[in-house]
């Protein structure tokens, strides 16, 4: 979480660097400060709160003019989220000036060597100690003191610094937290993601863990630890610049729902050729596959309710057995991992500390790594053997919608590749099932029509203190998804539970009034579901079904019906998640909420 920018050129660096954060504010929003070299010596403006708060108080202190400038903006992990803890901090006697994304573990031992020696600690962060180990480390020579820090420093960090006896510099690094180099015509770019940068330049260095970055506004050199230097290759950006604008939206979260058709149309066509499956991008052979033991699937947030969805698929498909972990999780239970493993990874963003510690722990047990990634050649694509990108272009809302539909698809495909591969989907079938997947975006454009009919619902309920969401099997998955936008957007109290889980103690939260989603769209399941939507019923709920449009027999104990098209089961839940965005978008808004940017959230959890 936090992003960091930094610019070096001969424009005022202030409004590029404003600019920049605004970009990256899905990452952390707590509090944001830029530093400029002004005449010689390092200003900084910091303040709690969000970047136009940042560009208040800027505007009431006398703007910046100089040309080299960092910036932050932060998702608190030590100390408040005040006007001390922001970044930019300083070191030494003001010699150091430095922002950073990610933590670092072993600052307390650090903070005491540090202090003994004479240094002051005016903040609770654990960057503070980043800040003077530099000036510590200092002797005129940059590079030298960055590798030192580096290697005396355990835990993640992108970091960027300005020297005050060094005004035509900016040197940064980077381990477990991203950063890219934008190159620019005598001016030079630094930055957590793309996005920041792409206003002014298409062309980046990806930096790679244990890298350093020194930038003047005409030179870019890049190091390893050991500064040796190191030659990269230049990353071209393709994606327009709007795909990272609301285009006229109200928020990016509407705008990337609307987007969903688009998203799942182009991430099923270039992987369905001829009516047949073919992930190019997958390496693992027939052999292989017919080999797997166990898929490992590992996943933060939603990315692991695609990951439920996904064992539920897979098991019916190719009747491989599979593990969803939590990557929290998963990287310190000492999993059991073989070397005919697969390991399954979902993100977004590709930067998760949790997934990425666990697409490494499987690695090393000798697994083999499939990644399903959005961010093109982020940290977890780059690492895994395989990757199969969703096709969603930039998401910005914290809370994700597109991604998950686009990471969803890329399960369907990878299930049926698993099952042709062991025999186990007759052709026919086969071109059955991507008929139908081909149809689902433009049933997701009709889905986006009942927008109306879900405001409707959503100001029926937008009062409510506890919803709850029930459903089995891939409806279970669903629910978990329906349940957690609902709550982390709108702040409601909000459970998903397995359908006939709650009568096993949560059903006693059930009273008269409470909202339950039944999530009723798996035919095999249906009678059962069917059973505790009574069940609920009976104890005073209010039930909200969502079920498949031919289906009427929940109708008699259902308060509101949501009614989806209906097409093969498994496909069921890239239909069913649309009207539960819609409906936690406007209890959201209804509530009054930044739907966008919900309290205490981010979108990009590089710190575990
Ligand atoms: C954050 C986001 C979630 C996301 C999760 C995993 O918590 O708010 O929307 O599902 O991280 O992120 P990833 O980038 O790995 O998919």
């Amino acid at each position: 979480m936090c992003g960091i920018v930094g610019y070096i050129g001969g424009k005022s660096a202030s409004p590029i660097l404003l600019d920049g954060l605004k970009k990256l504010e899905y990452r952390g929003y707590d509090s944001a400060g830029i530093a400029v070299f002004e005449n010689n010596s390092v200003e900084i403006c910091k303040t709690k709160g969000r970047i136009a708060d940042l560009e208040k108080k800027l505007e009431s202190e006398g703007e910046f003019s100089g040309c080299v400038g960092i910036g932050h903006t932060r998702w608190a992990t030590h100390g408040a989220p005040d006007d001390i803890n922001a970044h930019p901090h300083k070191g030494g006697n003001g010699r150091i000036t430095l922002v950073h994304n990610g933590i670092i573990e072993n600052y307390i031992e650090l903070k005491i060597m540090l202090e003994q020696k004479g240094y002051k600690f005016v903040s609770q962060t654990d960057t503070e100690v980043l800040a003077h180990l530099f000036d510590f480390f200092y002797n005129g020579d940059s590079l030298e003191a960055m590798s030192k820090v580096m290697k005396m420093v355990r835990g993640s960090y992108a970091t960027a610094v300005l020297i005050e006896d060094r005004p035509d510099e900016i040197i940064a690094a980077r381990k477990d937290s991203p950063l890219i180099v934008g190159i620019g015509e005598n001016e030079n770019f630094l930055a957590s993601d793309i996005p920041a940068v792409l206003k002014y330049t298409r062309d980046c260095y990806l930096l790679d863990d244990n890298q350093i970055a020194l930038l003047t506004k005409d030179t870019i050199k890049l190091y390893d630890i050991n500064l040796n230097e190191v030659h990269k290759d230049v990353y071209h950006v393709t994606w327009d610049v709007e795909a990272a604008e609301k285009g006229g939206y109200d928020h990016f979260m509407k705008k990337e729902i609307a987007e969903q058709p688009k998203t799942v149309r182009d991430t099923l066509s270039p992987r369905i050729k001829d009516g047949r499956v073919a992930i190019d991008e997958l390496s693992l052979t027939d052999e292989e596959i017919k080999n797997i033991g166990t898929i490992h699937i590992v996943a933060c947030g939603s990315a692991w309710h695609v990951g439920m969805a996904a064992r539920y698929i897979i098991e019916k498909l190719a009747q491989i057995p599979c593990e969803v972990d939590l990557a929290s999780e998963f990287r310190y239970r000492n999993p059991i991992v073989r070397p005919n493993d697969v390991c399954i990874v979902i993100s977004q963003s590709g930067e998760t500390a949790d997934t990425l510690a666990a697409l490494r722990e499987a690695k090393s047990k000798g697994a083999k790594a499939v990644s399903i990634v959005n961010v093109v050649a982020s940290t977890i694509a780059r690492e895994s053997d395989d990757v199969i990108y969703t096709m969603a272009g930039p998401e910005i809302a914290v809370a994700t919608t597109k991604a998950f539909s686009a990471q969803l698809n890329v399960a369907y495909l990878l299930a049926i590749r698993f099952a042709k591969a062991k025999g186990l989907i007759a052709e026919q079938d086969e071109r059955k099932l991507c008929e139908d997947m081909l149809k689902l975006p433009e049933i997701i454009e009709k889905l986006l029509g009942m927008d109306d009919f879900l405001k409707g619902l959503a100001k029926k309920y937008v009062d409510s203190e506890n919803v709850f969401f029930i459903g089995r099997g891939l409806d279970y998955a669903i629910s978990l998804e329906g349940s957690l936008k609902l709550k982390e957007i709108s702040y409601i109290h909000s459970e998903a539970y397995a359908a006939g889980e709650l009568k096993h103690g949560t059903i006693s939260l059930i009273e008269e009034g409470t909202p339950v989603f039944a999530v009723a769209t798996q035919s095999d399941l249906l009678e059962k579901t069917l059973g505790n939507i009574k069940e609920v019923k009976a104890r005073g709920a209010q039930v909200i079904a969502l079920v498949g449009e031919n289906h009427n027999a929940a109708d008699e104990f259902a308060d509101d019906i949501i009614r989806v098209p209906e097409i093969n089961d498994i496909l069921m839940p890239s239909l069913t998640v649309i009207p539960l965005q819609i409906f936690a978008y406007y209890m959201a808004l209804g509530r009054g909420c930044d739907v966008d940017k919900p309290r205490n959230l981010a979108k990009s959890v590089t710190v575990e």
